[in-house]
């Protein structure tokens, strides 16, 4: 059946819709197509004209068009696409499918109905639909394994944490009881000290009493029924015995920090005479040359008179205590405003190795040689306590076999301010 008017009505309408387009009448007809249409399911120009409609339509729904086709005709309304939730297919003409969205919209012309029959390919948004899902699916699961790593690692910084903080207790509790073990080492040392001070400083009158009593009895003419010998070693011994008790006392007044520092201007070059003088007689027991060479006349400089003596006896004491041959040399020297004291001997000498040691309290190199000797180790300590107290730097130069020398650097007054330039007179 033609419908000649039909296509000369409508034809130029369907040409320039938009979509692939088809006309059907009521026996599922094709009476009107339009190009899109014709290229959509692969037909030449006309080709379609007067199939049946179920020819588009693959054969596994065919049986069932007929009566759908019938439902339509009998209820004729506008079916916007994707109105229905059917999936569609397109058949084209080479067999292939294709995933179809169709919309329907009766017509009336000249008393016959009509459907006009809109038809999209739908591949590419379902193409798009099914990525996006496989996206959704990617995504979701993404996020659920980063939802369980944060969860693992979430738990593993817990422990960690945990552990953290024990550690730390751990180490708190260690520094707590480093900390007892110091603050008990320390009140250890001061009981020493303490202990110490007070046996030196009670032992100090008996002996004094003592040393006064050997002394008369030196003095006693021989034949008086004494043993002489005995009487010498009775003195040494309690010569000895003083020496030891004043250098206790003053070792353990310095590690208690009671120490009261005096200054005053001092005349060096006397006090080294001085102590020079005391010790000549052990040089010349010993058969040692002890000189005494100083540079000019030197100013006096700020210091502290006893302590000082103390550094020079010391030094000279021991250097002619461990020197058996030769010579003992005290050198006084300006420095710039210092003053350098040095005290050097031809003694066995001291070997770098033990360099620090000797300054230590109770150190001495040969105890056995020493045995015979007065000290016991303190006087080099003490020497470096005094040389601290009084800002005063200590140097040991030695070789072994050749001697050693001490140099003690006392430091001279600060600047005296330049004069106050008079100010510009008006
Ligand atoms: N001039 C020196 N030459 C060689 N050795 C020395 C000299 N002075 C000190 N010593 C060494 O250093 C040690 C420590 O000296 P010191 O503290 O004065 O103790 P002490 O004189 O009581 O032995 C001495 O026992 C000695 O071994
Ligand atoms: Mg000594």
């Amino acid at each position: 059946m033609d419908h000649p008017r039909l296509a000369a009505q409508y034809g130029m309408v369907l040409a320039a819709v938009p979509d692939a387009t088809l006309v059907a009448d009521r026996s599922g007809r094709l009476v009107l197509v339009n190009a899109l249409a014709e290229a959509l399911f692969g037909y030449a120009p006309g080709e379609l004209l007067d199939q049946p409609v179920e020819r588009l339509i693959p054969q596994r729904f065919q049986h069932a068009h007929p009566g759908h086709r019938e439902g339509y005709f009998a209820d004729q309304r506008v079916r916007p696409m994707g109105a229905g939730k059917l999936e569609l297919w397109g058949l084209r003409k080479d067999g292939t499918e294709f995933p179809a969205e169709i919309s329907l919209s009766p017509l009336h012309h000249e008393g016959t109905a009509f459907a006009v029959v809109a038809v999209r390919d739908v591949s590419e948004r379902r193409r798009q639909e099914e990525e996006k899902a496989r996206l959704h699916a990617e995504l979701a699961r993404a996020s659920d394994l980063m939802r369980q790593e944060l969860h693992t690692q979430s738990r593993d910084l817990g422990t960690l944490a945990r552990e953290l903080a024990g550690r730390k207790r751990d180490l708190e509790a260690a520094l707590e009881a480093a900390r007892a073990a110091h603050a008990q080492a320390e009140r250890a040392s001061r009981v020493k000290t303490d202990f110490l001070a007070l046996v030196s400083h009670e032992l100090r009158t008996p002996l004094a009493l003592l040393h006064l009593q050997v002394e008369i009895l030196t003095r006693q003419p021989p034949g008086g029924g004494l043993d002489q010998k005995a009487v010498r070693r009775l003195r040494t011994a309690s010569r000895r015995l003083r020496d030891l008790v004043e250098a206790l006392l003053q070792h353990s007044r310095f590690a208690g920090g009671h120490v009261g520092l005096r200054q005053e201007p001092v005349e060096l070059r006397r006090l080294v005479e001085e102590a020079v003088a005391e010790h000549e007689p052990l040089a010349e027991e010993k058969g040692l040359s002890l000189r005494l060479r100083a540079e000019g006349t030197l100013p006096p400089l700020p210091t502290d008179p006893v302590l000082a003596r103390v550094v020079v006896s010391n030094l000279l004491g021991n250097a002619l205590k461990f020197t058996t041959a030769g010579h003992v040399e005290v050198a006084l020297l300006q420095d710039g405003r210092d003053q350098l004291v040095r005290v050097s001997d031809s003694g066995p000498g001291i070997a770098e190795a033990d360099r620090e040691r000797v300054f230590q309290p109770f150190e001495q190199l040969d105890p056995v040689a020493v045995k015979h000797l007065p000290g016991v180790g303190l006087g080099l300590a003490l020497v470096r306590q005094i040389c601290a107290v009084l800002g005063a730097r200590l140097e040991l130069e030695s070789t072994p076999g050749v001697g050693s020398t001490f140099t003690v650097r006392i430091p001279g007054p600060p600047p005296a301010d330049r004069p106050v330039a008079p100010p510009p007179s008006a």
